[in-house]
């Protein structure tokens, strides 16, 4: 497994080496679960070449948020991609892609109609960031498949949206969330919750897969409804969560009055104590 941490080297051992190789390519932020795993062990399947980057980006953390604490074992993420057969790991440092003497003049900002939606709406600013970092993987890395988890679903529909305008050589997937045996979505934020809350935590997956079934029945979406009675299930739990939002969409993000088979979406972020996760379920 090659490690390379500047794009310039990359960019060397492209031309001399990868240029007409099928590259397969999972971008991360490290603190690998088995939910990155299961995007690698996709792209290993499918690629001659798999590449993995491990970058914590600055530009789509909001103020007030986990930058400088985001969990890191770089150690332990090299084994697990080591053992999965990846070729390449491309960890660079911010200087490497935000280069501080380079002023740049480009203005990435997604549209207001899509950041006004679920996590876009309470994290101003922070898709704005993964466009950013994402065009700039892309555009290094030069791959003909990349491949994205469902667990983010607005990230994936974003960045569906933006190889369209920019890279229509790399075929973007979309895949499955990976659980825990009591249902919570894997994160590597998950670190930040003691055992207690982890089986609290995995009440989010239930009482979503409860709504699915609420939705499938009712003549009408009533979001307002939905929103109170998601809240009250959650808070007879515990006082420690704090309902962020529940929204339900069709799968393309627009707004639906009726529940469609399998293309209805809800997603709902809590925060359980100080921790924020999300969820989602497409049905
Ligand atoms: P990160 O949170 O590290 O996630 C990297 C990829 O793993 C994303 O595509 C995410 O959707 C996927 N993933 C995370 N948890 C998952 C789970 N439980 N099941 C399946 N897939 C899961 O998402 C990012 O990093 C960043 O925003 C990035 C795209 C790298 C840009 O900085």
């Amino acid at each position: 497994m090659l490690i390379i941490k500047n794009t310039l080297d990359y960019l060397n051992i492209y031309q001399a080496q990868l240029e007409n190789k099928k590259i397969g390519f999972v971008p991360t932020m490290g603190f690998l679960h088995e939910g990155h795993l299961s995007l690698v062990k996709e792209s290993v399947k499918n690629n001659q070449i798999t590449i993995v980057s491990i970058f914590i980006n600055p530009t789509q953390f909001v103020k007030g948020e986990d930058f400088a604490t985001y969990p890191k074992n770089t150690e332990h993420d090299l084994k697990l991609l080591e053992a999965n057969n990846v070729d390449i790991v491309f960890i660079p440092e911010a200087e490497d892609l935000y280069p501080p003497d380079h002023k740049s003049l480009i203005k990435i900002e997604i549209n207001q109609n899509f950041t006004n939606k679920l996590c876009g709406k309470h994290r101003r600013g922070h898709f704005d960031g993964v466009a950013l970092i994402v065009m700039k993987l892309f555009s290094i890395i030069q791959a003909d498949n990349a491949y994205f988890g469902l667990k983010d679903y607005q990230q994936y529909v974003l960045i569906k949206n933006l190889s369209l305008d920019f890279f229509p050589r790399t075929k973007i997937h979309a895949l499955p969330t990976i659980r825990e045996s009591s249902g919570l979505a894997m994160s590597s934020r998950n670190t930040y919750l003691n055992d207690k809350e982890k089986k609290l935590a995995s009440l989010i997956y239930a009482t979503l897969l409860k709504f699915t079934e609420i939705i499938k029945i009712s003549k009408t979406i009533n979001q307002e409804e939905l929103i109170k009675a998601f809240e009250a299930l959650l808070l007879k739990e515990s006082t420690a969560f704090e309902l962020q939002y529940l929204e339900i969409y069709d799968d393309t993000l627009n707004k639906i009055k009726k529940y469609k088979k399998n293309q209805t979406f809800i997603g709902t972020a809590v925060y359980l104590n100080n921790v924020r996760l999300i969820d989602n379920l497409i049905f």
